[in-house]
């Protein structure tokens, strides 16, 4: 493995620009790796956010990746593996420019990104365009793996249908009749909302009314002060991050916790009971993990995580983790082969990895099928209750791959 760096910001002249750039690219031949490149180590770019809001995310996700390629001695396929990060913010509007970077100029063989569905959905259109493999390590944006769907696009994450789409039935079963929603206005935000709501209202609850703000604001007064009017039965809510830990310290301050049971998509939680303190304590949400799986795998995994980076592991780093784990059964099926397109993917398409979330498999979009958690936090933990669903499945609506 060699030493990485975070690229400077984003120099305009430098690069292959925005529509230009894309019409550069498709100029490209598609999978074109010549032979001779073959014996050099593997190019790994890595689009993350490494500040803002889900800074720590990124960061989880890349220490993820990094062990996993520490464990199979540095090397993806039997290559040496060389990274290039670049940092992405989270911001929508220069996505389309970073990743241009990294294909055109940085010259990878794939890349790992990134948290923001908005962000996803820029990297998505060049990686279509170029035909560059990428892996999704979090942002859940559904059309990534719907309308969007490409042989060269994996996920190892969730679809945002899928983390809440279970909450739904829990919380009719658990005799909530009236929710009031909360989230950022973007992607992730509505689409997470619009599955949980889709599978509450069918199971006869009723949503009394949907709060946004735009992302990454966390001025959150106004809005709570209204669901202390709305008076519902229980908030549902999606944030994560930083704002996820001043929404909950935000909620606990106002007095709400008790009266108005706030319950949540995973991301609410993970990776910020630390800093959400007591504030997180009984919060009760879904997610494709939980801190205590009693799973082989988990247990390895939290260890060896803990010793690299003196961290406790989280969803990100599993997500990352995998990434890597799924890259390598790509190109260990090939000999590290990069430009073996067909047969690299054919091999992940069909891997079945036994992830510290259980086990992890890939529908026909590419997306993963796995278990959705109910979980509640208890002694600064997100605790397993119980398996919501098992082995969910997301539609995939609109790929063309299915
Ligand atoms: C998203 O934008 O897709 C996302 C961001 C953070 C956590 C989960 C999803």
């Amino acid at each position: 493995m060699s030493d990485s760096r975070i690229l400077p910001p984003l120099s305009r002249r430098a690069l292959l620009t925005g529509a230009a750039g894309a019409a550069t690219l498709a100029t490209l031949p598609r999978f074109a790796t010549p032979a001779i490149a073959q014996a050099a180590p593997l190019r790994v770019g890595l689009m993350l956010p490494y500040t803002g809001t889900y800074a720590k995310l990124g960061q989880f996700i890349d220490d993820g990746f990094r062990l996993r390629v520490e464990q199979l001695g540095g090397k993806l396929g039997g290559r040496d593996v060389t990274f290039v990060q670049v940092d992405d913010e989270s911001k929508p509007e220069t996505a389309t420019d970073n990743m241009n970077r990294l294909v055109g100029r940085d010259k990878v063989d794939v890349v790992i990104g990134t948290v923001h569905s908005g962000v996803a959905m820029a990297m998505v259109k060049v990686a279509r365009d170029s035909g560059t493999m990428l892996i999704i390590p979090n942002a859940g944006a559904n059309d990534a793996t719907g309308p969007a769907c490409a042989p060269n696009i994996f996920r190892t994450s969730f679809s945002n249908w899928q983390t809440t789409f279970p909450m739904g039935k829990v919380m009719a079963d658990a005799g909530i009749k009236n929710v009031a929603t909360i989230t950022w206005k973007y992607t992730a935000g509505a689409e997470m909302i619009g599955a949980f709501s889709e599978n509450f209202t069918k199971n006869g609850g009723k949503i009394v009314e949907d709060l946004t703000l735009p992302f990454p604001q966390v001025e959150f007064q106004a809005l709570i002060t209204r669901i202390a009017q709305l008076k519902p039965d229980a908030v549902f809510s999606f944030f994560a991050g930083g704002g996820a830990v001043k929404f909950v310290k935000d909620y606990a301050a106002a007095g709400l916790g008790k009266s108005i049971p706030l319950y949540g998509a995973g991301f609410l939680t993970d990776g910020t009971i630390e800093a959400q303190g007591e504030a997180a304590n009984g919060l009760k949400t879904t997610l494709h993990y939980a801190d205590n799986l009693d799973n082989p795998a988990n247990v390895a995994f939290l260890k060896a995580f803990k010793a690299k980076t003196q961290k406790d592991g989280d969803i990100y780093a599993v997500q990352g983790f995998d990434a890597a784990s799924l890259l390598e059964i790509g190109l260990g099926a090939v000999k590290g082969d990069a430009g073996a397109r067909d047969a690299m993917i054919k091999a992940m398409a069909a891997a079945k990895i036994d992830s510290p979330r259980g086990p992890l498999s890939f529908n026909k979009a590419h997306n993963p099928i796995q278990n959705i958690y109910l979980r509640e936090v208890r002694n600064g933990r997100n605790e397993l209750v119980s398996i919501a669903q098992s082995a969910v499945d997301d539609p995939a609506r609109g790929c063309r791959m299915t």
